[in-house]
C-alpha cells in the first residue's frame, strides 16, 4: 500500500489487517489506500473521540474529513443512532464516494460498519477498533448490526472492511474492566481453535495485567487471535456451519446482558456464558471432564467475572436463550467444546441442541452461593 510502512498480518482474507503498536497515525495513509474516497467519514463515541480522533483526522484530508459522534455504549447500538448517522451524512453532503472510519469499540464498529453496509446500498468502511475486545473479534469477520428490544445484534447485515488497523497503544487508554473484557474473547478463540493459544494468553496474564496495552506479547497475541477469527470466517463467512463455534459462550451471555439491560460488558458476559455452556457440555458427556473449571481458572486469573450476576434468576436467563438468533424450529442450540482447543462436532453440526432443564442446572450451578 503507498504510503504505508507497516506490514498487514497474512491472512485469509480480502482485506489487510494491520497490528501495531504506534499504527494510529498511519490510520490515514491507510484508509486513503486501501479505501480512496472524495469524503472521510469517522464514526466515533464521545469517550474515545475525545482520547484519539485527532490523531486519526490529522492523518486525513481536513477539508474532506468529518467527525460524527454518539455518546459511548452498547445502549446507543440501535436504529435510532442509525438513522441520526445516516441522516447526518446525508446533511453533510456525503455519496456513493465516501468511506466511513469506525474509530471505536466494538460497539462503534458494528453501527459505523452497519451504516456503511446500508449507505446508499453500501459504501466502503475501514475498522479501527480501539478496545481489545473489537480488535480481536469484532472488527473482523464482516459482522455489523444493531440491537433491538427484542435481543442484541437482530437487525444488520454481512459488510467486509477494506482494511482493519489495530494500533495496540489506544489501549492504553482503557478502563481496566473494559480492556480485561478483551481477555475473554482471546481465551475464546484458543478454546473453538487452538489450546497452544489458549496457554500462550493464559501464561502472558501476570505480564499483561502489569503491562496493559504496552505488554510486549499483547500485539503477537492479538495477532494469535485475529488470525484464529480469520481461518474460520474464510470458511464460512455466513455462519452457516464452523462459523457458529465463535458463539461458544454467547448463548447465555446474550441472555445475562439482555437481562441486565446491557449493564455488564460484553466480554464480561461472555466469560460467565463460557462456563456456564462448558458446564452444559460436561453434563451432556460432550466436553471432557475438568473442561469447565479449567476454562473458568482462566477467567478468573484474567479477572472476568466467572458467575451469573446476582440477582439474575436462571428460569428467566432460560427464557431468554429462546429468543436468540441463533435457534431455528423453536429449540436452543449452542456450540459446545468437547475440550480446551476443540470443539464438539456431532452429525455434521456445530451445534447441538440442549434442553432447558440441562441449561438451567448449569445456571444454577454457575450461581454464586
Ligand atoms: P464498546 O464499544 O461499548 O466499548 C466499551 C467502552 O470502552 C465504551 O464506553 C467506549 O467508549 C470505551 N472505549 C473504547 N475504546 C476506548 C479507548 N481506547 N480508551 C478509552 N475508552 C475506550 O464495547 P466493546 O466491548 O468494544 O464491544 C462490544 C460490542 O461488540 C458489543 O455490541 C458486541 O455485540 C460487539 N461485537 C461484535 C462482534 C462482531 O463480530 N461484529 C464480535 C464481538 C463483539
Ligand atoms: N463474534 C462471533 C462472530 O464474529 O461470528
Amino acid at each position: 500500500l503507498v504510503g504505508v510502512t507497516a506490514e498487514p498480518l497474512s491472512l485469509p482474507l480480502g482485506y489487510p489487517v494491520y497490528v501495531g503498536t504506534g499504527l494510529l497515525p498511519e490510520a490515514g495513509a491507510i484508509v486513503a489506500a486501501a479505501a480512496p474516497a472524495h469524503r472521510y467519514a469517522v464514526v466515533s463515541d464521545d469517550t474515545v473521540a475525545a482520547l484519539h480522533a485527532d490523531t486519526v483526522l490529522a492523518s486525513l484530508p481536513s477539508d474532506r474529513t468529518r467527525l460524527f459522534s454518539i455518546p459511548p455504549g452498547e445502549s446507543e447500538k440501535t436504529r435510532e443512532r442509525w438513522i441520526e448517522l445516516t441522516d447526518a451524512l446525508f446533511a453533510w453532503g456525503a455519496g456513493r464516494d465516501t468511506t466511513i472510519v469506525a474509530l471505536g469499540g466494538g460497539v462503534i464498529g458494528d453501527l459505523a460498519g452497519f451504516v456503511a453496509a446500508t449507505f446508499m446500498r453500501g459504501v466502503r468502511v475501514v475498522q479501527v477498533p480501539t478496545t481489545l475486545l473489537a480488535m480481536v473479534d469484532a472488527a473482523v469477520g464482516g459482522k455489523t448490526g444493531v440491537d433491538t428490544r427484542h435481543g442484541k445484534n437482530l437487525v444488520g447485515a454481512f459488510h467486509d472492511p477494506s482494511a482493519v488497523v489495530m494500533a495496540t497503544e489506544t489501549l492504553a487508554t482503557l478502563p481496566p474492566a473494559v480492556f480485561r473484557s478483551g481477555l475473554a474473547e482471546m481465551l475464546k478463540h484458543g478454546i473453538v481453535a487452538d489450546s497452544a493459544v489458549f496457554d500462550a494468553v493464559l501464561a502472558a496474564l501476570p505480564d499483561i495485567a502489569r503491562d496493559g496495552a504496552f505488554s510486549p506479547h499483547l500485539p503477537a497475541l492479538v495477532a494469535d487471535s485475529v488470525r484464529i477469527k480469520a481461518s474460520v470466517v474464510a470458511k464460512d463467512a455466513r455462519e452457516g456451519g464452523l462459523r457458529q463455534t465463535l458463539n461458544f459462550g454467547h448463548t447465555i451471555a446474550h441472555a445475562v446482558e439482555h437481562a441486565m439491560a446491557y449493564r455488564m460488558l460484553h466480554g464480561e458476559a461472555v466469560a460467565v456464558g463460557m462456563v456456564v455452556e462448558a458446564r452444559i457440555a460436561e453434563r451432556l458427556g460432550i466436553a471432557e471432564e475438568g473442561t469447565a473449571s479449567l476454562i473458568e481458572s482462566a477467567l478468573a486469573k484474567a479477572g472476568l467475572p466467572i458467575s451469573i450476576p446476582d440477582g439474575l434468576d436462571p428460569m428467566e436467563l432460560v427464557a431468554g436463550t429462546h429468543g436468540d438468533k441463533k435457534n431455528r424450529g423453536g429449540s436452543v442450540r449452542y456450540a459446545l467444546p468437547s475440550k480446551v482447543g476443540t470443539m464438539w462436532r456431532g452429525d455434521g453440526s456445530w451445534s447441538t441442541v440442549v434442553v432447558d432443564d440441562v441449561a438451567h442446572s448449569a445456571l444454577i450451578a454457575s450461581s454464586r452461593r
